[in-house]
């Protein structure tokens, strides 16, 4: 249903216009959890801010639902239902939860307690609470997290979820993914580097050096990651002699 038809994306850095995107093609269906993965500097979060729109695309078109929605700007592809849940979200300073939650929703009446439960964060705790410096990076995901699960999408990028979450939110999160996937035809898409994200993909993308370097599946990348693992020698001498935590640097 969101079809990247060579897709390409210039931006202007420090040294002038350089190429972030090329030959960026990508066919994602309903109702699959896509899992988009590989080196930090790589294009995930760009591939996700052209899906969105943040990003105008240099070259290529996006078509959603057979319509071309390339030259459509971020408030007119939120209607269409694309959403992103961002990187580093913005402190919408000011705003209590309970109405970034109400501002968020296309639901007749969204069940707001529940939407904090999807994503580890107590309502009683946080319904009311204003949106200040005192918010935590991955307490701010959270509620942009929720405020994504309050829309009725028809895709929702997620980029990398678990940053600077603790461990049981982290556990609740890949469930409400599940639930998400289970309940909704909405197509998901995770950037994520997490085992766990990853076992929940029907596809693994991944991005490397501003291109899709392979579609797979999330056992042939676990195989991957294990085997690298068991190659890495120096890691292992290294743990044998006791330094714990020891990059591999083979
Ligand atoms: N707004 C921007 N202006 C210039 N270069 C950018 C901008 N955003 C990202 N880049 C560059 O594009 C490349 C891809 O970045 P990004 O999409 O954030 O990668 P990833 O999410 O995979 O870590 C990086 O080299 C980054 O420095
Ligand atoms: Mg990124």
């Amino acid at each position: 249903m969101l079809d990247l038809q060579n897709v390409s994306l210039e931006l202007n850095g420090d040294e002038g216009k350089r190429e972030v995107l090329r030959n960026i093609n990508l066919k994602l269906e309903n109702k699959k959890i896509y899992v988009m993965t590989g080196p930090n500097g790589g294009g995930k979060t760009s591939i996700a801010k052209v899906i969105m729109g943040i990003y105008p695309v240099s070259g290529g078109k996006i078509i959603l639902d057979g319509m071309d929605i390339t030259d459509k700007n971020i408030t007119e592809r939120a209607r269409l239902g694309v959403g992103y849940a961002f990187q580093t979200p913005a402190r919408f300073k000011g705003l209590k939860v309970k109405d970034i939650l109400e501002i968020s929703s296309d639901k007749e009446h969204p069940d707001q307690c529940q939407l904090l439960f999807d994503v580890g964060l107590c309502a009683k705790d946080y319904m009311n609470r204003e949106i200040n410096a005192t918010f935590s990076g991955g307490e701010l995901k959270r509620v942009e997290i929720a405020s994504l699960l309050a829309r009725n999408l028809k895709i929702a990028v997620f980029d990398e979820p678990e940053a600077g979450i603790d461990l049981w939110s982290f556990q609740k999160l890949t469930e409400t993914f599940s639930k998400m996937n289970f309940e909704s035809d909405t197509t998901i898409v995770i950037i994520s580097h997490q085992e766990r994200i990853l076992k929940l993909a029907d596809e693994v993308i991944l991005v490397a050096d501003g291109t899709i370097s392979r579609i797979t599946t999330q056992q042939k990348i676990l195989a991957e990651i294990t085997r690298q693992d068991a190659l890495c020698g120096c890691r292992n001498d290294c743990i044998k002699g006791g330094a714990f935590g020891a990059e591999c640097v083979g």
